[in-house]
C-alpha cells in the first residue's frame, strides 16, 4: 500500500497538469524575465577584506541614490570574494547614472535561466574496487570539495551518509545556512559540508507551494546532480526495479558544498537568476570550493566564472539541451568545461506480444507497478496516425493501446515535441498505452520524464511500427496487444556511447573561435537520488556532474594543477571511437558520425585523463583580454579581442580562414621527464595543415614547456562549411595527446550560411 502511495505522489496529478508540463517543456526559455534587479560589475576587487569591498559598494550606490539608507534598501547581493560588484534594484535613470560612475565596468539586467546510477561509472571504466585504478589513486576524491549550484539538496538521502568520514577539511570556510523548519544546522554533516540559499531576487508568488525557504531541494534536480558527482555507494537503488544496482557518485568520498540558486515553480520547472548564480559563485570562491558544477542554462553574465578560474577553481557547465540543431551549445566560455550528453550501454527492452502470437521488442520505462495496466492481459490495439490532437479526435483510443505513426509530421518538428504531444493527448483520452514510432534518436529521456502514471509508453522504430500496422492491425478483426514490463539490459550489444539527440551542438554562437562543447559524458537515463528514492533523469544537466567528479579525482591526484590543465587532461585523452573501434555516432536526423561540434575531444575517459602526458595550460591573465584588460590591469594585457584561437586551448577553431593563418600552442610535460613526441596530423578537408616542429623532445624535469606552430592554408577559395581534423602528439609509450580542430574557409568575412 505504501509503495502504491509513493508512486501516486509522483505521477502528474491530473491531465491538465500534464498538459501544462508539456507546455512548459515546449517553451524555449523561462519567460520570467521582467525584473528591475541589475547586476553592476566593477572588475577585480580593490581590497582583500570582503567587508571593505561591500562598504565600497554601499558608497558607490549611495552616491547615486542620495543616501546610505536608500543604498542598503536597494542592494540585493554584494559580490566580494571572487570579484567586485553588486546586484541592486534600480530605475532606468539610476542605471544610466551608474554606468557613468568611474568604478563601474558594466550594468546589466538580471535575467533568469532554466535548470537544465549508476551504471554510468562502470561504463566509464571507473571501477570501484580496482587497486590500480584511478578511484583508488585519487583516494575516492577524499577532501576535494565539489560545489553544486542548483535547486538545493535532500540531506536525508542515503547517498549523503557521512559514516566513516574524517573531519571537514580545515581550509573550508563555508556555512550551513539554516532555513525554514525543514533544514537546520544539523542537516549538514561531514559529506554535505556546507549549504547556502539565495532567494532575495526570487518572485515568491510564482514559486511552487512545495518550495522551502532553505537549502532543501523541492525539485530533485540538485540532489540528482550532487549524488551523481559525489554520492556514497548505495546498494539496491532502482526505479521500480529498472536499472537496479549500486548507485554511486564519481568521486564518492568528495565533500559537497550546496548552493541553492535555482527555484521551482508549480510545474516543477527550475529557474535561476544571473544575480543569484553569481552570488553563489562568489561565495563558492570564498568558501574554498575546488570544483564548481553548474547544470543550468546560459548565463548572460560571464565574469563570475572567469574569476573563479583565475583563483584555481575548475568550473564545469552543462552545454544545454537544445540539440541536435547546430549552434545550440550554451555556456561556451573558453575558461570553463562545457559538457555534452551521451548514451551508455544500457537499454530497457520491452516485449510487445500481438494477438497473432508475434512478439516484437520496443523500449520503455514501464515497470510492474503501474496500477491500471496489467501486463498479463491483452488490450485492444488501434492505429491512431500521428496521435496529435486532430488525430485523436478521429480515433477512439479510450482504454486502448494506440500505435502512433507519422513520418511526415515527425520529420517536420523537433523529435521530442511529437512524442510529448502524443503522450499528453493519450492521457486526456484515457488510453492504456502508446506504441510510438520514432526516429533512430533515443527519446527514452522524454518518455521517462512525461510518461508517468497509468499510461504505458513504448518506443519502436518505423520499420517495426509498420509491421504492426500493415502486418497485423489491418488484417485482424479485433487486434489486441500485451505489453511486458521492461528489462534492464547492459553490455556490448547496446550500441554506445552516442551523443544524445538533445545535447547542445557547436559551433558556439557567442565564441565561434572557441571549439565547443569540450567533452561528452553519460547523460541519458541516469539513475540518481531524488528525495528519499532514486529516479532516472536525462540531460546535459546529468552529464555535467560526471565531468565535475572526474575533475575532482584529477585534482585529488594532482593538487597543483590549474583548471586549464585539468580541462586539457580531460579533452586530450577522450575517446572518439567506441569499444569496437567504430567512430562514435551522434543522434539526430539522420544519425551521423560525431564531429567535434557534437562532442569536442570525444567521450570522457577518466583512467586516461589522470596521466595525459602533455597538457595545454593557460595563465588566467590571458583570458582577461576578453574584457579589455579590465579584470586585472596589467602591463602584459593587450587588447587582443577577436583572435580567440590564439588562446592555448586544447582545441583549435578557425571560423574565418581566408588564405592562411598560423596559430601557436604550448604543451607542458606532466609525464616522464625524458620524452619524445611526434605530431600526427589529420587535416580538415579542403585545408592543408602543418605542424612545426613536428617532433618535440623533453630532457629535463620540472614541467618543461615547448611551443609549436600550426599553419592552415585554404586549398580552394570557397565560402565553405566547417570541416574537422585533429592533431595528436604521440610518444613511444602510451600517451596520445589529441586535440580536435574545426576550420571554415571563407571569402567574405561576414556570411549568412553559418554552419
Ligand atoms: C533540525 O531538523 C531536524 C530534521 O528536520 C529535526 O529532527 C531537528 O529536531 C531539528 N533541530 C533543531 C534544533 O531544530
Ligand atoms: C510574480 O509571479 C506572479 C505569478 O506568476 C506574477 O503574476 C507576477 O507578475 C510576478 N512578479 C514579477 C515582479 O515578476
Ligand atoms: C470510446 O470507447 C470507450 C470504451 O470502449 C467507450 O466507453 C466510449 O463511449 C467511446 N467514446 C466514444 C466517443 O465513442
Ligand atoms: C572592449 O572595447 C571595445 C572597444 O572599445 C568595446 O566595443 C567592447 O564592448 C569592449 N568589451 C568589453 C567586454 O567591455
Amino acid at each position: 500500500m505504501t509503495h502504491r502511495n509513493r508512486r501516486m505522489d509522483m505521477r502528474p496529478a491530473s491531465c491538465s497538469s500534464t498538459l501544462l508540463l508539456v507546455l512548459a517543456l515546449l517553451l524555449p526559455f523561462c519567460a520570467n524575465a521582467a525584473s528591475n534587479v541589475y547586476i553592476v560589475y566593477m572588475g577585480e576587487k580593490k581590497h582583500d577584506d570582503p567587508a571593505m569591498v561591500t562598504a565600497s559598494h554601499h558608497d558607490t550606490l549611495a552616491s547615486i541614490l542620495g543616501s546610505k539608507d536608500e543604498a542598503l534598501k536597494s542592494i540585493v547581493y554584494s559580490y566580494k570574494h571572487g570579484f567586485s560588484g553588486f546586484a541592486a534594484k534600480l530605475t532606468n535613470s539610476q542605471v544610466e547614472e551608474l554606468k557613468k560612475h568611474p568604478g563601474v565596468i558594466s550594468v546589466k539586467l538580471n535575467t533568469y535561466h532554466e535548470v537544465h546510477t549508476t551504471r554510468s561509472w562502470d561504463f566509464l571504466g571507473l571501477n570501484y574496487n580496482q587497486p590500480s585504478g584511478l578511484l583508488h589513486k585519487a583516494n575516492y576524491g577524499e577532501d576535494v570539495i565539489v560545489g553544486i549550484v542548483d535547486t538545493g539538496i535532500w540531506p536525508e538521502s542515503r547517498s549523503f551518509d557521512d559514516s566513516g568520514y574524517g573531519p571537514v577539511p580545515k581550509r573550508w570556510k563555508g556555512v550551513c545556512q539554516a532555513g525554514d523548519a525543514s533544514f537546520n544546522a544539523t542537516s549538514c554533516n561531514r559529506k554535505i559540508i556546507g549549504a547556502r540559499w539565495y532567494a532575495k531576487d526570487v518572485n515568491l508568488t510564482a514559486l511552487s507551494s512545495r518550495e522551502h525557504m532553505s537549502p532543501r531541494d523541492a525539485n530533485g534536480h540538485g540532489t540528482h546532480a550532487a549524488s551523481t558527482a559525489a554520492g556514497v555507494p548505495v546498494r539496491g537503488a532502482s526505479r521500480g526495479g529498472l536499472g537496479a544496482g549500486v548507485a554511486r557518485g564519481g568521486a564518492p568520498r568528495a565533500r559537497l558544498a550546496v548552493y541553492k540558486a535555482c527555484w521551482s515553480d508549480d510545474l516543477g520547472v527550475g529557474s535561476c537568476s544571473d544575480a543569484g548564480v553569481l552570488k553563489a559563485m562568489d561565495d563558492a570562491v570564498g568558501d574554498g570550493v575546488d570544483v564548481l558544477s553548474l547544470s543550468l542554462g546560459g548565463l548572460t553574465e560571464s565574469h563570475g566564472s572567469l574569476h573563479l578560474v583565475a583563483r584555481g577553481v575548475t568550473v564545469v557547465f552543462s552545454a544545454g539541451n537544445w540539440g541536435p540543431v547546430p549552434g545550440t551549445v550554451l555556456n561556451a566560455y573558453p575558461w570553463v568545461i562545457s559538457v555534452a550528453a551521451g548514451t551508455m550501454d544500457r537499454s530497457f527492452p520491452t516485449e510487445i506480444s500481438l494477438g497473432n502470437g508475434e512478439k516484437l521488442v520496443g523500449q520503455s520505462a514501464y515497470h510492474d507497478d503501474v496500477p491500471a495496466v496489467s501486463s498479463n492481459d491483452f488490450h485492444s490495439l488501434v492505429y491512431a496516425a500521428s496521435c496529435d490532437q486532430k488525430a485523436l479526435t478521429e480515433v477512439n483510443v479510450t482504454g486502448k493501446v494506440a500505435v502512433c505513426f507519422s513520418p511526415l509530421e515527425a520529420a517536420a518538428s523537433p523529435p521530442s515535441n511529437a512524442v510529448i504531444t502524443a503522450i499528453a493527448g493519450l492521457y486526456v483520452a484515457k488510453a492504456k498505452g502508446m506504441i510510438f514510432a520514432q526516429y533512430n534518436a533515443n527519446q527514452m529521456d522524454t518518455v521517462q520524464l512525461v510518461c508517468e502514471g497509468d499510461l504505458v509508453c513504448v518506443l519502436v522504430d518505423y520499420h517495426l511500427a509498420y509491421r504492426v500496422i500493415a502486418g497485423y492491425i489491418d488484417q485482424a478483426s479485433s487486434p489486441v496487444v500485451k505489453i511486458s514490463p521492461a528489462k534492464s539490459v547492459v553490455g556490448d550489444w547496446v550500441l554506445s556511447p552516442r551523443v544524445a539527440v538533445f545535447s547542445g551542438r557547436g559551433p558556439s554562437v557567442a565564441f565561434p573561435a572557441v571549439l565547443k562543447p569540450d567533452i561528452v559524458a553519460p547523460g541519458v537515463s541516469i539513475l540518481a537520488a531524488k528525495g528519499d528514492s532514486y529516479q532516472f533523469m536525462s540531460g546535459t544537466s546529468m552529464a555535467c556532474p560526471h565531468v565535475s567528479a572526474v575533475a575532482a579525482l584529477i585534482k585529488s591526484v594532482h593538487p597543483g594543477w590549474s583548471p586549464a590543465m585539468i580541462k586539457s587532461a580531460i579533452v586530450t585523452t577522450a575517446s572518439v571511437t567506441d569499444r569496437f573501434g567504430m567512430p562514435i555516432q551522434a543522434e539526430g536526423v539522420p544519425r551521423k558520425v560525431a564531429d567535434p561540434f557534437d562532442f569536442g575531444g570525444g567521450h570522457i575517459n577518466p583512467e586516461r585523463a589522470i596521466d595525459p602526458g602533455l597538457v595545454y595550460d593557460i595563465n588566467p591573465k590571458e583570458y582577461t583580454k576578453f574584457f579589455n584588460c579590465t579584470l586585472s590591469p596589467d602591463q602584459d594585457c593587450t587588447q587582443d579581442i577577436g583572435k580567440l584561437y590564439l588562446l592555448n586551448l586544447p582545441s583549435i577553431a578557425v571560423p574565418d580562414l581566408k588564405d592562411s593563418i598560423t596559430v601557436w600552442r604550448t604543451v607542458t610535460n606532466v609525464g616522464p621527464v625524458k620524452a619524445t613526441y611526434q605530431a600526427i596530423v589529420e587535416a580538415p578537408a579542403g585545408v592543408t595543415m602543418s605542424v612545426d616542429p613536428s617532433v618535440i623532445t623533453f630532457k629535463k624535469g620540472g614541467r618543461q614547456a615547448k611551443t609549436f606552430k600550426v599553419t592552415f592554408k585554404a586549398r580552394q577559395r570557397v565560402q565553405g562549411g566547417y570541416t574537422f581534423g585533429s592533431l595528436t602528439w604521440l610518444d613511444d609509450r602510451t600517451h596520445s595527446v589529441r586535440i580536435p580542430i574545426a576550420v571554415r574557409t571563407v571569402i567574405q568575412e561576414f556570411i549568412a550560411d553559418a554552419f
